[in-house]
């Protein structure tokens, strides 16, 4: 199939790359000339492994085109993925200004090709995360511009960063929202090549499917705001939630998945999306305790780890070289937004720390933000020398078999604030470690 993905963020990004991977011809555009400058000279916007040899080949191929000529993409395919961010407003609901606009643009295209006899029908599929009933309006939009052979379908990711590739090539499902049976049965062909694992294809309403996002952000917001507080309660109890996580997520109908306490979620998906949903209760007048619950357990949770450090140290806190290991809101991923680092930086420069700092991949995003008030270090032990504490806050892989015995070496007091469970507490005290778990029983 020849299909148009507006927008080369990270959604857009992989789709196109994904969809030009099973056969299709793609052409990503964007209205950000330096972001197609960038992709033109085979580089990448983002970072996310195994995407730049994916999209490289594809061009090789001639698969994948990129460009910022929305009406000649257009005039080519049927398809029409629209892939823009929808930021988090003021008012904690989605900013849906992307969404319209390029909607108004696509309009107009429609109105120009249908003027000069075009009569082929062209989809428009939503993937951005939408507030349901976006599709309904983006809709009507267009058929007030004078618009006919169009539908809008809703077709929700369920893309995880620095696993997106994998997320796109095999999903846990495909879910679309639609208007028609023949929109579904185009659909449904242009996803076969990636459900031959029996994976279902789910047909609903656009706003179902627009729903099934939220509520499935939500979800997973919920249990890791759940396992916190359990972690919280743990330390005040001396119980290890590690075991408890592990006796809990035996019974199948609970799981091993997103259980795993730390410093609070982050990223562009969880905090924003869960706000989304609680704005969309404000609107239609309907308390939702639970999820307002998620969003102010998760704000309190950032929290967690400053306030141990500040307990470890009391008022001789100022001045102290602290280390930190992992800025990323998690591993794989240069993304900081939302990152509960920047809570526990904030928090140490305010009460006078001297920090040193690491992350294989977010280093530079970092530094955009706190210039030279910071000490930045390429390499984990370099951030040690000399530091009163290390605080781990992104479990990236190389920090999880690290040298201890080169750790205390270098570190002037062998304190560890260990916001992602990396350690053994018993293990770590032998190693005349002072340990700080998160629910360890301190
Ligand atoms: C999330 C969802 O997992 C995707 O399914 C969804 O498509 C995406 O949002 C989106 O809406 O676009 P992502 O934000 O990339 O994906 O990251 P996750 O791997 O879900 O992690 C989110 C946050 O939760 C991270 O800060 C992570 O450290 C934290 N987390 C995750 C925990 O604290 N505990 C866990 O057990 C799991």
């Amino acid at each position: 199939m020849r299909i148009t993905v507006i927008g080369t963020g990270y959604v857009g990004l992989v789709t196109a790359t994904c969809l030009a991977e099973s056969g299709n011809h793609v052409f990503g555009i964007d209205k950000d000339e330096a972001k197609i400058q960038i992709l033109l000279n085979n580089g990448l916007p983002i970072y996310e492994p195994g995407l730049l040899e994916m999209v490289q080949k594809n061009r090789r191929e001639e698969r994948l085109k990129f460009g910022t000529d929305l009406e000649a993409a257009i005039r080519q395919t049927k398809l029409v993925f629209l892939a823009v961010g929808t930021p988090q407003s003021d008012t904690g609901d989605a900013d849906l200004r992307g969404i319209w606009a390029v909607g108004e643009a696509v309009g107009r295209i429609l109105n120009k090709l249908q003027a000069e006899g075009d009569t082929s029908k062209r989809i428009l599929i939503i993937k951005s995360t939408v507030p349901v009933g976006t599709n309904r309006e983006l809709t009507e939009r267009m058929k007030a511009m004078g618009c006919t052979l169009f539908e809008v379908a809703s077709n929700p990711e369920f893309l995880k960063e620095g696993a997106a590739i994998d997320d796109f090539m095999k999903p846990d499902r495909v879910v679309v929202g639609v208007r028609s049976h023949e929109t579904a049965e185009i659909l449904r062909e242009l996803y076969a090549p990636f459900l031959r694992t029996e994976r279902p294809f789910l047909v609903m309403t656009p706003e179902s499917a627009e729903m099934t996002k939220y509520a499935a952000n939500a979800m997973l917001a919920t249990k890791i705001s759940f396992i916190n507080e359990m972690a919280n309660l743990c330390d005040r109890l001396g119980a290890d939630i590690n075991d408890v996580r592990r006796g809990m997520g035996h019974d199948v109908r609970i799981g091993f998945q997103f259980l795993f306490p730390g410093a609070g979620y982050g990223g562009s998906c969880f905090p924003k999306d869960v706000r989304a949903v609680m704005a969309m209760g404000r609107k239609m007048e309907l308390p939702l305790p639970m999820v307002e619950a998620v969003d102010q357990v998760n704000e309190a949770q950032k929290q967690v780890l400053p306030t141990k450090i500040r307990q470890h140290f009391g008022d001789s806190l100022a001045g102290k070289f602290i280390a930190i290991w992992g800025l990323a809101f998690k591993p794989r991923t240069d993304d900081i937004r939302e990152a509960p680092s920047l809570v526990l930086i904030e928090s140490l420069l305010a009460a006078g720390c001297k920090l040193r700092v690491h992350d294989p991949e977010a280093l530079n995003n970092v530094k955009q933000i706190y210039g030279d008030q910071l000490i930045y270090c390429d390499r984990p032990y370099g951030a040690l020398e000399g530091a009163d504490a290390l605080v781990i806050v992104t479990e990236w892989q190389e920090f999880r078999n690290p040298d201890f015995e080169v750790m205390r070496r270098l570190m002037r007091n062998s304190v560890i604030f260990d916001g992602r469970n990396l350690y053994e507490p018993r293990q770590m005290e032998s190693l005349g470690f002072t340990y700080y778990g998160i629910g360890r029983g301190r």
